[in-house]
């Protein structure tokens, strides 16, 4: 069993990340700028939120955090995304979800400007990543795409089970693995709560992407010898006796999967911090295609 460590390759590209700002600093160019809109007091959101901005600084770009109350209207969030897309030193910015339920999520994600979308949630550049165009990937699973090709993981012909069809995991990488190129060219079956006998299909499977967001949910009897695991689920579980009341755990059975699986991702330190990075990378690109 290996273990696919996410917290170590996301260190690696945010350090190729600061050598690029660094040299951008000494031509005298400006440095990529990220916004965060956070609305309302989640504390996972929270958590993420402060680790993405405290990651912009340790590698040299600016950023800003733009924390909103609970009761912001749909009117106002709108209105500040209006300022984002006109305001030239942003190059790029996320709204962070979950919102409060008064505001569609559809509306503020339609109203970013494509060309800032570092989340690559708006519906032009989740078509362009479709159609295999260059765009701004969706930054969990383009983490996935990168931990598996630094790791050099083959996925050529694989069966690869995904679990879940969320806009933001599920649905884009089994587009994505599906596609030609590098950690790609997989066979894809997309399951989810609907699917019957879900067992049958991990069972088969050579790599499994799960993001269910449901603990310990895949058991070592669901899962072949030698299958490859991503997983994607970062749930808190209250525990009164950790400092934080809470401890982070995955989709996955670790304990019990892990000694079947050729390779693994940990929760933490698997997929999340590439998430980070990913999303960092992003944001250099923005940069660089607004220059
Ligand atoms: N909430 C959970 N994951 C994400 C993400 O990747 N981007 C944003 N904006 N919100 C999220």
């Amino acid at each position: 069993m290996n273990i696919l460590d996410g917290r170590k390759i996301s260190n690696q590209i945010k350090e190729e990340i600061a050598v690029e700002v660094a040299q951008m600093k000494e031509r005298g160019e400006k440095v990529p700028h990220l916004a965060a809109v956070l609305v309302g007091n989640d504390g996972a959101s929270l958590t993420y939120v402060g680790s993405k901005v405290r990651s912009c600084k340790k590698i040299g770009f600016e950023s800003t955090l733009i924390h909103l109350p609970e009761e912001t209207t749909e009117v106002d969030l709108l209105r500040q995304v209006e300022d984002l897309n006109a305001n030239p030193d942003i190059d790029g910015y996320i709204v962070q979800l979950p919102l409060p339920k008064h505001i569609d999520e559809e509306k503020v994600l339609m109203a970013v400007h494509p060309d800032k979308d570092v989340d690559g949630f708006h519906p032009t550049n989740f078509g362009k990543m479709a159609l295999g165009m260059e765009t701004f990937i969706p930054a969990t699973p383009f983490g996935i795409m990168e931990l598996l090709r630094r790791y050099d993981i083959e996925t050529e012909g694989k069966h690869t089970v995904v679990i879940g069809r969320s806009n933001i995991v599920g649905r884009p990488i089994s587009v994505l693995m599906s596609q030609k190129g590098k950690a790609a060219n997989a066979t894809v079956t997309v399951t989810h709560s609907r699917t019957k006998d879900l067992t049958e299909f991990t069972q088969k499977a050579d790599i499994i992407v799960s993001a269910l967001g449901s603990p310990d949910f895949l058991k070592a009897d669901m899962v072949k010898e030698g299958v490859v695991i991503i997983d994607v689920g970062i749930t808190r579980v209250p525990d009164e006796t950790r400092e934080k009341g809470y401890y982070l755990t995955g989709d996955v059975d670790f304990d019990q999967v892990a000694p079947k699986a050729s390779y693994i991702t940990p929760v933490p330190g698997g997929v999340g911090p590439m998430t980070i990075a990913m999303l960092l990378k992003n944001t250099l690109l923005a940069r660089e295609r607004h220059s």
